[in-house]
């Protein structure tokens, strides 16, 4: 319908996979930056966004001669970690996004954290494109600065198109092992049932113009019934950092509804919007840089905020704005609804294990994943933050009804030491892993153990 269609948001794009697959450097390649090189180890720690306006697509996929229409204003692009230590934060862009990238090696294909990146997508049903990154790697490719794929193969001697051939369906069949059925993206062709392979190269631009084609018709795919922009506030903190001469700030994902700045604000603290700041369009949010200033913003947008108590604040959770008719106790209630659905995933017998994690976030992907039928471990307790003592005591009460299960799973986070030794004395495990699969593999041969 005509009338939505006037009044779409920028639809949220998550770039997710295995660590070094070229995540960050194909967005460095798009934007003209480089972000990439100025991280530690050349690893992404942080989650990040760049806001792309419609004008910078368009022309960017000139070449190809698609009758490109994009009618949204523009795509918000959030980068994530692929270290496998960051699955909190993959699990937080993936569940922001509308739709995906997922990048692989042509030279490595699928590899742990490709396989939990598509499972995070296919358990919240997203809809994605496969980026097979780093094109140029092929033994002999030839360069084609920025040129579209069809147009770069054209250029390769008969040797570079067989290896691409061979890498090309050892992945697809790598997808199939997964569930998936992926196929080679053919631009003429209408391809429903398939998943589109985009063959890309970060460093020299081979394939980009395809790869922001397909999003764009993607992006029309999911659009009115996804994009139809909302004006209620929706808004997710995205991390909570201090920048110098700012203080404690957060970044946010801001995807319907609009923000002001003096708004009072809740999550969960209670404080007022000090100043919105964004970068300049095509500039990495997490990034220290020049901040534009805003009176207000709309939504989808990527969004630094300044105000005093941020330090409270907890990446991962929902961010309310306490309108001029809201009730300020009733939308302290809502944010903390947030808990309770997580709450709502604790086995309703009384019995289980208790798990802690650092974030909110991080606490829903751990019972996300504890949930999933290959896992199934049942849990009554949950928390966030260092085990303490109390936590031990907590976990102490399934001594007498299941022994295995007087057990805390503790995702990211400390244990202290007399939680340590209160957990020795009664016979409470403690299991400890920055890794989810990790801390399941040490609870299953625990178990494992005792029924031995
Ligand atoms: P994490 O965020 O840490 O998971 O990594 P990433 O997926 O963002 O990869 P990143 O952009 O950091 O790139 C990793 C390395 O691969 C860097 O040394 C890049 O220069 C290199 N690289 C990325 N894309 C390409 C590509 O298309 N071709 C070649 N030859 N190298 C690439
Ligand atoms: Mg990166
Ligand atoms: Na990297």
């Amino acid at each position: 319908p005509k009338e939505s269609e006037d009044n779409l948001r920028s639809p949220i794009c998550c770039i997710m996979g295995h660590v070094d697959t070229g995540k960050t450097k194909l967005l460095d390649c798009i934007r003209g930056t480089n972000v990439q090189g100025g991280e530690a180890g050349g690893i992404t720690q942080q989650i990040g966004a760049t806001y792309f306006p419609a004008e910078n697509i368009r022309e960017r996929t000139k070449e190809l001669k698609a009758d490109v229409k994009l009618k949204v204003p523009g795509l918000l692009v959030i980068d994530t970690p692929g270290h496998e230590s960051f699955t909190n934060l993959r699990s937080r862009g993936s569940g922001l996004c509308d739709i995906a990238v997922l990048v692989v090696d042509i030279m490595h294909g699928l590899e742990p954290q490709t396989i939990e990146s598509l499972n995070l997508l296919k358990m919240r049903n997203t809809k994605f494109i496969v980026a097979l990154n780093k094109v140029d790697r092929l033994y002999g490719w030839k360069t084609c600065h920025n040129a579209p794929i069809e147009k770069a193969m054209k250029q390769q001697s008969r040797d570079v198109k067989k290896q691409f051939e061979t890498q090309l369906v050892q992945i697809i069949t790598q997808f199939k092992e997964q569930g998936l059925n992926t196929e080679l993206n053919n631009m003429d062709k209408e391809m429903r049932e398939t998943y589109r392979i985009v063959p890309t190269s970060a460093i020299s631009g081979e394939g980009i113009p395809d790869l922001l084609l397909v999003l764009t018709k993607l992006t029309e795919k999911t659009m009115v019934e996804n994009l139809t922009y909302r004006n209620e506030v929706q808004c997710t903190v995205l991390e909570v950092k201090v920048i110098e001469g700012l203080g404690t700030t957060i970044d946010v994902v801001l995807v319907n509804g609009v923000l002001h700045e003096g708004d009072q604000i809740v999550g969960p603290i209670v404080t007022s919007i000090r100043a919105l700041l964004t970068p300049h369009p095509m500039n990495e949010l997490r990034v220290k840089g020049t901040y534009q200033n805003h009176r207000a913003i709309k939504g989808a947008q990527g969004i630094k905020i300044t105000a005093s108590g941020l330090e409270h604040a907890i990446a991962g959770a929902a961010l309310y704005v306490v309108g001029p008719h809201d009730d300020l106790e009733e939308v302290k209630e809502t944010a903390m609804g947030d808990m309770k659905s997580v709450l709502s995933r604790i086995d309703k017998s009384g019995e289980g294990v208790c798990v802690q994690a650092s974030t909110l976030g991080s606490l829903e992907t751990l019972l996300e994943f504890l949930k999933t039928p290959e896992v199934n471990i049942p849990v009554r307790g949950i928390s966030i933050g260092t085990v303490h003592k109390k936590d031990v005591m907590k976990a102490s009460v399934m001594l007498e009804k299941k022994k295995e299960f007087a057990t805390i799973l503790a995702f990211d986070v400390k244990v202290t030491p007399e939680a340590w030794k209160l957990a020795d004395d009664l016979g409470v495990k403690i299991f400890m892993a920055d890794i989810i699969y990790h801390l399941f593999d040490q609870f299953k041969g625990y178990i494992n153990n005792l029924k031995e």
